[in-house]
């Protein structure tokens, strides 16, 4: 059994192809660069809408198939943003309709740990979700991904994107600043904000921002990214404890930085619990975590009628009862 998946909800459409096993057959994406980090909703919408086919084309060649070879079109029906979210919707629409094959929305982060959990083994994670405009501590309970921890305003990508932005690294700063980290030493005192298992990073960037001309950048960098890792690993922390779990999987574009392996990692050990973080194609939004979110819940019945398939760009994790574990 084969299936398609179309990611759409920030500034990457992504088109993925897999099968039963996971097995990935094609994983092809364009993203839409910013000089500034910041995602116009519309200019990402436009960019797909121009993107689009040939992502789609592409796919398909690389896993040498046809449309009429795909078994189930997955899509991300949210959260995410309204503009780009509805472009990938038409075209999960249109090709379900023409070719007559079963149209499947999925969630996003659910997606984000479902291919995390399949590419690396983990069994029963928690997960710790961290994007551009995502934060969130997640873990399996009673049928439900449920959210244990999040924030409770920008993402931790957007803080190290817009602080970067401030230090005048070009976007995405995230990488940057994590090469810092290890090149500073002074560490300066900044605001550690964990609300009860919640996380507010914004008060973090304007102390941070205070200090630019005062501190070295990369001492700065290794204060702020210790600073907001450091809370990360404490939510992270207090949810092993909460569950009794022994694994967390990180997943997003931020599972790629090593300051925040590092941390996260050492509060596994003090802890005996296993980090897991995929390869960062399976990090990072993409086409075949769709496909195979969608593929694990069709085989487990679920269909999406036309029309119950518009966008939902509050798509919360735990709305969807989960029936494939
Ligand atoms: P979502 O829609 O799920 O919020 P996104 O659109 O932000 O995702 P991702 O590719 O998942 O896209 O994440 C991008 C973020 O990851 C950017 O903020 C970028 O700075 C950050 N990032 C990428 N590599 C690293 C790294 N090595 N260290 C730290 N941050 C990184
Ligand atoms: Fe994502």
């Amino acid at each position: 059994m084969i299936a398609l998946g179309i990611e759409s909800t920030a500034h990457t459409f992504g088109v993925g192809i897999v099968d039963e096993k996971a097995k990935v057959l094609a994983n092809e994406k364009s993203a839409l660069k910013t000089e500034t980090g910041g995602i116009h909703p519309q200019k990402a919408a436009d960019h797909h809408l121009e993107k689009g086919l040939e992502v789609l084309r592409n796919a398909l060649e690389k896993a040498s198939l046809d449309l009429k070879d795909i078994d189930v079109i997955a899509f991300a029906q949210g959260p995410g943003l309204g503009p780009c979210l509805r472009i990938g919707a038409v075209g999960a629409r249109t090709i379900a309709l023409i070719h007559n094959k079963p149209l499947v929305g999925v969630n996003h982060c659910i997606a984000h740990i479902e291919i995390g959990r399949k590419k690396t083994n983990a069994k029963d994670p928690v997960a710790l979700y961290v994007s551009g405009g995502n934060t969130q501590v997640i873990s399996y309970r009673n049928n439900r991904y449920r959210i244990f921890g999040e924030t409770l305003d920008i993402g931790i990508g957007n803080l190290l994107d817009s602080f970067g932005r401030r230090l005048g690294i070009g976007f995405p700063a995230g990488p940057v600043l994590d090469r810092w980290y290890f090149e500073g030493h002074k560490f300066a005192k900044l605001p550690y904000s964990v609300k009860g298992m919640d996380l507010v990073f914004s008060g973090l960037e304007t102390a941070a921002a205070k200090k630019i001309g005062t501190i070295g950048k990369k001492d700065l960098a290794y204060s702020l990214l210790h600073t907001a890792f450091s809370m990360l690993a404490e939510v992270t922390e207090r949810a092993l404890a909460q569950t009794g779990k022994k694994e967390v999987l990180i997943v997003g574009g931020v599972a790629a930085s090593k300051a925040l392996q590092q941390i996260v990692s050492k509060m596994c050990e003090e802890r005996g619990a296993k980090m897991f973080v995929p390869n960062v194609q399976f990090c990072v939004d993409n086409g075949a975590m769709i496909a195979w979110q969608g593929l694990l819940e069709f085989m487990h019945g679920k269909r999406t009628p036309v029309l119950n398939s518009a966008v939902k760009q509050r798509f919360r994790t735990d709305e969807v009862e989960v029936n494939w574990l």
